[in-house]
C-alpha cells in the first residue's frame, strides 16, 4: 500500500507539472481528490488495515495529500501569473504612436457678423425672433402691403413652392408673425436666410442673409428709429461713424428711408476716397432699409394704429461681412472651402 501511495503521488505530481492551463489542472485535481480520485480510493482501503498499521499509514496519506495540495496551489498561482503576463504582453499599448487629431473648425464669417449684430441689439433690450424659410404668400407679401401686381412678386425674383408658398424673399414676414402674436410692446431682431432667383456672381447669390428689426409700442416715432440705428452703427462700425437717412419707398413702411453710414474704408478722406474699394468714391455706404411700420400693416396684424406705432429695418449681411473681412467675391461665403474659412 505504501508503494501504491508513492506511485500515486509520483503520477499526480507529474500530471500537475504538465498541466498547460487552469482547466487541465482542475482535471488533474478531480482525478486525484475527486469522489473517484486515486487518493480518495486509496484512503477508502485504510479500513482493511490492522489497528497497528493504520496510524503510520494514515499519517503518510496525510503527508501525501498535503504535498499534493501544495503542488496544486503553487501550479495554480504559476498558471495565473503566466496568463496575466500573456494578456499584458498582448494588450500592450504603444504610447509612441501619434495621437488622433480632431479637426477644430472656426466660426463662419457670416455667423460672426450675425452674432455680433444680435448681441448689439440684445444689449438694447431686443429679443431674437425667427420665422420659416418657406413662407405663405400672406406673410411674405400680402400682409406687408405688397399687392398682387407689385414688381417684387415677379417670377424673376421669387422662388415659388408648391401649394402657393414661396421661399421668403426677405426677413420682413417675421414682422408679421411677431405682430400677430398679440403681445405688445415688441422689440425684436430676426436674422435668417432669404431667397431670390438671382444669377450667381461676385455680388449676388440666390440665397443670402438678412436681419430684420421691429419695435412697436405706444408713441414710437422716427426719432426712435434714427436713435436706435445710430447707436447700432456706432457699436458695429466704431464710434464716430456718421449716419445718413435718404427717403426711399417700401410698401410696408411709411415714411421709408435707406440708411447710409460714412465709409469705414476711407473715412471720407478726400484723397483716399477717390479709389476707395468700399464706397467707390461716394464717401457713404448703404447699410439698410427702414421706416415706420405702415398703419395698414399694423391694422392687418390686429394692432390699432391709432394707439400703437412702430419702426422696422432690414439689412443684408453678406455685404457687411465682405466689407469687414475684405472678401471680394460673395461665392466664397457659400463654397465652404476650408482653406478660405480657416482664415477667420
Ligand atoms: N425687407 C426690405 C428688403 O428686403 C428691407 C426693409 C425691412 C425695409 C424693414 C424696411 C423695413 O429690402
Amino acid at each position: 500500500m505504501k508503494d501504491d501511495l508513492l506511485k500515486i503521488k509520483g503520477q499526480a505530481l507529474d500530471s500537475i507539472a504538465q498541466a498547460a492551463d487552469l482547466r487541465a489542472l482542475e482535471d488533474v485535481r478531480v482525478a486525484t481528490f475527486g469522489k473517484k480520485g486515486t487518493v480518495t480510493a486509496l484512503s477508502r482501503t485504510m479500513g482493511s488495515l490492522s489497528a497497528e498499521e493504520r496510524p503510520a499509514m494514515g499519517q503518510m496519506v496525510n503527508e501525501v495529500k498535503d504535498a499534493l495540495e501544495a503542488a496544486f496551489t503553487a501550479k495554480k498561482q504559476g498558471l495565473a501569473d503566466a496568463a496575466l503576463e500573456a494578456s499584458l504582453a498582448d494588450e500592450k499599448i504603444d504610447i509612441t504612436l501619434p495621437g488622433r487629431n480632431f479637426a477644430l473648425g472656426s466660426k463662419h464669417p457670416l455667423t460672426t457678423v450675425i452674432d455680433e449684430i444680435c448681441r448689439i441689439f440684445m444689449g438694447m433690450g431686443y429679443e431674437i425672433a425667427t420665422g420659416p424659410d418657406v413662407e405663405t404668400d400672406y406673410h411674405n407679401f400680402e400682409a406687408l402691403n405688397i399687392p398682387k401686381n407689385h414688381p417684387a412678386r415677379d417670377e424673376q425674383d421669387t422662388f415659388y413652392v408648391e401649394g402657393g408658398h414661396v421661399l421668403r424673399t426677405h426677413t420682413s414676414p417675421v414682422q408679421i408673425r411677431k405682430m400677430s402674436e398679440g403681445r405688445l410692446p415688441i422689440a425684436a431682431v430676426a436674422p435668417g436666410k432669404v431667397f431670390r432667383s438671382d444669377e450667381v456672381d461676385a455680388t449676388h447669390s440666390p440665397v443670402f442673409h438678412q436681419i430684420e428689426g421691429l419695435v412697436v409700442d405706444k408713441g414710437i416715432h422716427m426719432g426712435h428709429l434714427k436713435g436706435a440705428l445710430t447707436v447700432f452703427a456706432e457699436a458695429l462700425f466704431g464710434e464716430g461713424v456718421k449716419t445718413r437717412f435718404r427717403p426711399h419707398h417700401f410698401p410696408f413702411t411709411e415714411p421709408s428711408a435707406e440708411m447710409d453710414i460714412s465709409c469705414f474704408g476711407c473715412g471720407q478722406d478726400a484723397e483716399k476716397m477717390q479709389d476707395c474699394r468700399i464706397c467707390k468714391g461716394e464717401g457713404w455706404v448703404e447699410l439698410l432699409g427702414c421706416g415706420m411700420v405702415h398703419p395698414k400693416v399694423l391694422a392687418g396684424c390686429g394692432i390699432d394704429p391709432e394707439v400703437y406705432s412702430g419702426f422696422a429695418f432690414g439689412m443684408g449681411l453678406e455685404r457687411i461681412a465682405m466689407q469687414r473681412y475684405n472678401i471680394d467675391d460673395m461665392r466664397l461665403l457659400f463654397d465652404n472651402d476650408m482653406r478660405f474659412l480657416k482664415q477667420f
